[in-house]
């Protein structure tokens, strides 16, 4: 009895889901669990029962001066903190002491668990917090910024038609200059002001031939087409899709822009949407529980993007354009990953495609059930 007991301790500690490291009052090791074994990266074949701690710890000083303190106080610390200076994991410990019939110490016992996920997502969640706050700040002085802006445009084009009844050629063209310098400031302001705002996405039935539409407008308002061919290519029966349509626009049109920019007035810009096939989706589960998705491609002819920087063009403020904010691609990266989707970029030197894919159903939603089938007629009803 006493022996089957005795075996359950055993597979009670090997199975303990925190760092078990036993020692006698020589400092041999009396037992250690896997767990410990893990957290002290000791090779699972080498013997460490029988030996001494600060040999089979040597690789762990911290953690043999810890226990060398232990014999000799009589209060041990009850939840402390240490890194792992070899490793660089955190460790959360309790020391106690194992006492005997007589209440004389026999030894010293470690439990203990990695905290170091939990210290990353504390961490994760501390710079989230700066973010959050230097956003604020952002935003705030954007606002402030952009009021005088508006006001320094509107003198200047006050001041403008004064020029012209003195007739002042020279008067008038800086007076230009200042216009256009203050609608570009103004421009950054705006984009920076998307930036930092956290998206909250008014969801809505969005039909894609629509949304591309706008911005085909508003990019063409931006940056003048001249001799850009355009072709737009929408599937027939497209179903709408669950997104902001404010937003879509702001994506698209940034893509465009960027597009019209590479090809300074002259190549080919094509886009298309269409629905995904099942097999590209890698969200896919199956069967009938899949999401349907929407593909949208913007594709240029333009020189593409060299392969040393395709790693940071999505980075805010990242931009090769000596007029750029280089937050047109940090805002698609945002709007995309509010609406659940992905994006993907193809490029060389005959040119850039960037291939969006949004979930038809919205974002959050991918795993609700569909009521019909992946039937096009179906999106009538
Ligand atoms: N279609 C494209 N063709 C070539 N380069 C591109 C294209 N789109 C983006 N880039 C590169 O990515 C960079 C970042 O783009 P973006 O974030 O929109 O900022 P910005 O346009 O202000 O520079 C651009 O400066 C450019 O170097
Ligand atoms: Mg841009």
């Amino acid at each position: 009895m006493r022996r089957e007991t005795d075996r359950f301790f055993r597979q009670l500690v090997a199975g303990m889901r925190n760092g078990v490291l036993a020692i006698t009052r020589d400092g041999l090791v009396a037992e250690i669990n896997g767990e410990a074994q893990r957290i002290f990266q000791l090779k699972r074949s080498s013997r460490s029962v029988g030996r001494h701690f600060s040999e089979v710890l040597a690789k762990h000083p911290d953690i043999v001066r810890v226990l060398h303190s232990a014999f000799d106080l009589s209060h041990l610390p009850n939840r402390a903190e240490l890194r792992l200076k070899t490793t660089n994991k955190v460790i959360g410990y309790t020391l106690s002491h194992v006492k005997d019939e007589r209440g004389r110490s026999s030894g010293v016992a470690l439990f203990f668990k990695d905290l170091t996920k939990i210290e990353q997502l504390e961490e994760r969640e501390r710079l989230r917090d700066r973010l959050v706050a230097l956003g604020e700040m952002a935003a705030a002085i954007a606002h402030e910024v952009k009021n005088p802006l508006a006001g320094i445009e509107v003198m200047a084009g006050v001041l403008k038609r004064q020029a012209a009844v003195v007739d002042s050629p020279d008067a008038q063209s800086l007076l230009n200059d200042i216009i256009n310098e203050a609608k570009m400031a103004n421009q950054i302001v705006h984009e920076a002001l998307e930036f930092v705002r956290p998206i909250r996405l008014q969801v809505e039935h969005t039909a894609i031939a629509d949304v591309l539409q706008t911005s085909i407008a508003l990019a063409e308002s931006k940056i003048p087409r001249r001799n850009i061919d355009l072709t737009v290519n929408v599937d027939e029966g497209l179903p709408p899709i669950q997104g902001d349509q404010h937003q879509l626009c702001q994506l698209f049109t940034n893509l465009l822009i960027n597009a019209f920019e590479a090809l300074e007035g002259k190549g080919r810009v094509d886009i298309s949407a269409r629905e995904g096939l099942h097999e590209e989706d890698p969200h896919a589960a199956g069967a009938d529980g899949t999401p349907r998705t929407v593909i949208v491609t913007v594709t240029d002819d333009g020189p593409g993007v060299p392969r040393e920087l395709r790693d940071r063009i999505f980075n805010a403020f990242f931009t090769t354009k000596p007029q750029g904010s280089g937050l047109g691609l940090a805002i698609v990266r945002k709007v995309v990953d509010a609406h659940d989707g992905r994006i993907d970029i193809q490029t060389g030197s005959s040119g850039t495609r960037f291939q969006v894919t949004l979930p038809v159903s919205g974002a959050n939603d991918w795993f609700a059930p569909r009521s019909q089938g992946h039937l096009r007629s179906s999106t009538d009803d």
